[in-house]
């Protein structure tokens, strides 16, 4: 097993200090022994500008890991050439949501974003896969614990087909690192998957947004006593996990060093 000091830069996420701009949107540079990865894209407004106050050049980099097609995380594509991505199968498939009263939001992969992501060399993830020494994405991950997973999401922009937003992944480091864009898959199937996959790795931090922002109490109360058996010491939460959800997670787990990074931090073993 290859341990690493790992170097996480959060390029796009909801909350920024100025200078720094933020979007509704998950983009992270990291960089795990001599890898460095772009995992997620933003929506694509402020990765650019951000980027360039970090020092980080865009053309530099040249894999892209994307958790799903969601136009939060993949808009960005577009201001790439000749990378590799590695995403799941049907990751460009349309997405919709639909808030009661609200009107219908298409939230696929952009046009622009697409018209890039057709250009480059594709790597699909369809299950559990070694990208790199001690680097692993998941593929889609299976739904098994009966933890809630819904939400407003359709395949149509008619309502008519539920979106379980199958073209999920997320990323473990064999130094017991999970990394996640939204979590749609939810944080318990995620981990009980990689368990199961890995029961060598024993998953210490998680980091990205875990979509708890609607979770009722009961859900909270089942994810925080799973992340209290699993003895999930730093939880670096952000996007959309929710402010309750974070306020839950703080009193909930006191042992549990919770940190809510904005644009422009840099997450590492020192960092909060
Ligand atoms: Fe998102
Ligand atoms: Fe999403």
């Amino acid at each position: 097993m290859m341990t690493c000091e790992f170097k996480i830069t959060v390029i796009v996420e909801n909350t920024a200090e100025p200078p720094f701009q933020a979007e509704h949107g998950v983009s992270l540079l990291i960089e795990y022994g001599k890898r460095r990865i772009l995992f997620d894209c933003g929506a694509g407004g402020v990765l650019a500008y951000n980027a360039e106050l970090l020092g980080i050049e865009l053309d530099d980099l040249s894999t892209i890991v994307l958790s799903h097609g969601h136009n939060d995380h993949t808009g960005g594509i577009s201001l790439f050439k000749q990378c590799e991505i590695w995403c799941a199968t049907n990751v460009e498939a349309p997405h919709y949501s639909l808030h009661h009263g609200q009107p219908v939001h298409n939230i696929s992969m952009p046009d622009t974003a697409l018209a890039s992501f057709n250009q480059q060399i594709i790597h699909r993830v369809q299950a559990f896969t070694e990208f790199d020494t001690g680097i692993w994405l998941t593929g889609p991950i299976p739904r098994l614990s009966g933890e809630d997973t819904g939400g407003p999401f359709y395949c149509d922009p008619d309502g008519i087909c539920k979106d379980s937003i199958p073209d999920e992944q997320a990323m473990l480091l064999d130094d017991g690192i999970l990394i996640q864009g939204c979590c749609h898959s939810g944080i318990i199937n995620t981990m009980e998957y990689c368990h199961r996959e890995h029961p060598e790795i024993a998953v210490h931090t998680v980091i990205g947004g875990l979509h708890l922002l609607h979770a009722d109490e009961e859900r909270l109360y089942r994810t925080a006593e799973y992340l209290r058996q699993t003895k999930v010491e730093r939880l670096y939460l952000m996007h959309c996990t929710g402010d309750n959800a974070v306020e839950f997670f703080r009193k909930s787990l006191p042992y549990c060093k919770i940190c809510t990074p904005h644009t422009g931090d840099i997450i590492s073993p020192s960092f909060c």
